[in-house]
């Protein structure tokens, strides 16, 4: 652990990665969009994720993933900028622990048949999870026209949830070539910003987590926080935690907003845009 959190008295890291999934902040519209998610799941249908960068996109479907029951689900996660078509089925085929085939037209058959079975012998739906998918490249997002298509055909054997950052419907979904896609989608996702008060809660349970004295933040380090954190968790959690090692260093208890101001522009200076 770095040195802030014993000047500190916590016991955790507050605003890194690993946050156990109890801690996680959950304000009302995102366990709204878990609870659709889970509805998506049930009834097999196409959900389409998106939101900026840093917004909680990936945490969310990890979260909603952790809770889907075993026994009844299955879910596939690929998350490759450099998905190719042939890689997009042997991931997928890897997931269901199959060796993957080199040929495209075999492995659609391979995945086609393996979700044959998990459905009718095994009882179980699939969820099949593309995190990422504004970097998809327009050839592996028209196979993937393949899928919704066979879910189609025959009757819906597998949920679909596309993930993405806001260019995926500016710079594809929207698009004339993808009408046939975007039409199919029963269920659209926008994640957005934090606002001030959930800014604040979002930061208290960071801080719960870490255990120590909670009141460390002054109310308006906080509001300072929030503005140039513009309520991005990533960001939050990127400039609380430089605050906090910036006042462990300083040897001050408090946090107030000159030091998240002096720490926000420092960082943005060193590293472009703080994502
Ligand atoms: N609901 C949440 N509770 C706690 N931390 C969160 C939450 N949402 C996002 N975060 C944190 O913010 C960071 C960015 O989230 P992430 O899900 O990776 O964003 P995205 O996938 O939209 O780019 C992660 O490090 C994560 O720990
Ligand atoms: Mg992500």
């Amino acid at each position: 652990m770095a040195m802030f959190e014993s000047f500190f008295e916590m016991e955790n890291t507050p605003f890194g990665r690993n946050v156990p999934p109890e801690y996680l902040y959950q304000p009302e519209h995102i366990s709204e969009a878990k609870g659709r998610l889970r509805y998506v799941a049930k009834d097999q249908l196409f959900a389409v994720v998106t939101g900026d960068p840093g917004c909680g996109k990936t945490t969310l479907i990890r979260d909603f993933a952790q809770e889907l029951p075993k026994d009844d689900y299955i879910l596939l996660y690929l998350s490759d900028s450099k998905l190719t078509p042939r890689w997009f089925y042997s991931g997928l085929l890897d997931q269901l622990g199959l060796e993957s085939r080199f040929y495209r037209g075999d492995a659609k058959r391979r995945l086609q048949e393996e979700v044959e079975i998990l459905r009718g012998g095994r009882n179980k739906k699939v969820v099949c999870v593309l995190d990422e998918a504004h970097l998809l490249e327009k050839e592996t997002l028209e196979e993937f026209r393949f899928l919704l298509n066979y879910r189609f055909d025959s009757m819906s054997p597998m949920a679909l949830i596309l993930v993405g950052q806001t260019e995926l419907w500016d710079q594809k979904l929207r698009l004339q070539r993808y009408a046939a896609i975007r039409q199919r989608i029963d269920v659209n996702i926008v994640l957005r910003h934090l606002d001030r008060a959930e800014t604040n809660k979002y930061i208290e349970s960071h801080m719960r987590y870490a255990g120590g004295r909670q009141d460390i933040f002054t109310d308006r380090a906080l509001d300072e926080v929030y503005k140039d954190s513009s309520g991005i968790p990533r960001m939050i959690n990127r400039i609380c935690e430089k605050t906090l090692m910036y006042a462990s260093q300083q040897q001050k208890r408090l946090v107030d907003e000159h030091m998240v101001r002096f720490v926000s522009e420092h960082e943005m200076l060193k590293g472009g845009d703080l994502r």
